[in-house]
């Protein structure tokens, strides 16, 4: 057994099945087969053996955000108009990851966790319009370098709790000064309303430790009728206004945005004939409740 193993218990009561530990066990026989020998050497190389791990992540959410980034700054420069209205992005701790880990049961180990948990890298990108949100999707997932690994839409098939968003399960590629690295992103788009909702819901959640009462959880569902409500009402707004904009004499795009129909055709992007045709209905797995 390693002397970590064998380490007198902390005041948390460590299990036969305790993901840190086995994770903790993991790490440790990396490091003696490093040929790190003695404690303080040992701990310096678990220590760079995580942070490795986490800035794998890190380059791969750069790489993504890079991407959001060009797209914001290329429509802000060429269009005065940007769907994106904000991003935001964090990295999931390594104390939350190994209680997903311990929630979900996979396996402790550095490859079992980035098999199996996809949002470790998170990016929020909130947008005006619901046809933004998918407008910004398919500008993120018809790029050649992104797998796209799955599409959960709540927006069509919000949750039950009436949660809206569109989830994209990305891979991208890092490129390290070893190997190439596929890893994965999370991007969550979701407009101002929804991102409002969600903010509240959330709190709402964490005050009551997930036991909300009944009549909250009613009010919740009735606030998120009303942000779709809001949304679908600002869309008709813009709409009406781009009418107007396009009878006049010196139409140009204003404040308002361009509407889904005034968008190009994603395919008109990639010319090259190497790229697969890449259809959105296909990508769309709707969720499972
Ligand atoms: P985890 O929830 O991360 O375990 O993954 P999952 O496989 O269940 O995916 P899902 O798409 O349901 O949720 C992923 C993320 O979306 C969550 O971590 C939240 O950030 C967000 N999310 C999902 N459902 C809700 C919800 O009901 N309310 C709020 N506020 N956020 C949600
Ligand atoms: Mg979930």
């Amino acid at each position: 057994m390693s002397e970590l193993a064998a380490a007198p218990s902390t005041s948390v009561e460590r299990t036969e099945g305790d993901p840190y530990r086995q994770l903790l066990e993991q790490l440790h026989t990396r490091a003696d087969e490093n040929g790190s020998t003695g404690s303080a050497n040992r701990m310096i190389d678990i220590r760079r053996q995580l942070t490795e791990f986490q800035l794998h992540y890190k380059f791969g959410m750069d790489e993504v955000l890079t991407k959001i980034n060009v797209l914001r700054e290329e429509f802000e420069h060429t269009r005065d108009y940007s769907p994106i209205e904000h991003v935001n992005y964090r990295l999931k701790s390594m104390e939350r990851i190994l209680d997903k880990v311990q929630r979900y049961g996979c396996e402790p180990t550095l490859e079992g966790i980035r098999h199996a948990i996809r949002d470790i890298a998170g990016i929020r990108i909130t947008c005006s319009f619901v046809s933004d949100a998918y407008w910004v999707a398919e500008m993120l997932c018809s790029q050649p370098d992104i797998r796209v690994v799955e599409i959960k839409d709540y927006i069509r098939s919000p949750k039950p709790n009436g949660y809206q968003s569109l989830h994209v399960i990305l891979q991208v590629p890092v490129f390290l000064s070893n190997r190439t690295e596929f890893v994965y992103v999370e991007v969550q788009i979701r407009t101002v309303a929804m991102d409002f909702w969600a903010s509240l819901e959330h709190k709402i959640y964490y005050t009551y430790e997930g036991e909300v009462p009944s009549d909250i959880l009613d009010e919740l569902r009735d606030a998120a009728d009303q942000a779709a409500a809001l949304d679908k009402q600002m869309a008709e707004i813009r709409d009406k206004v781009t009418a107007l904009r396009k009878q006049a004499p010196s139409a140009g795009e204003g404040a308002t945005g361009p509407t889904p129909a005034d968008r190009p055709d994603p395919a008109q992007w990639f010319k090259d004939d190497d790229v697969p045709a890449w259809n959105w209905e296909d990508l769309v797995r709707q969720p499972e409740s």
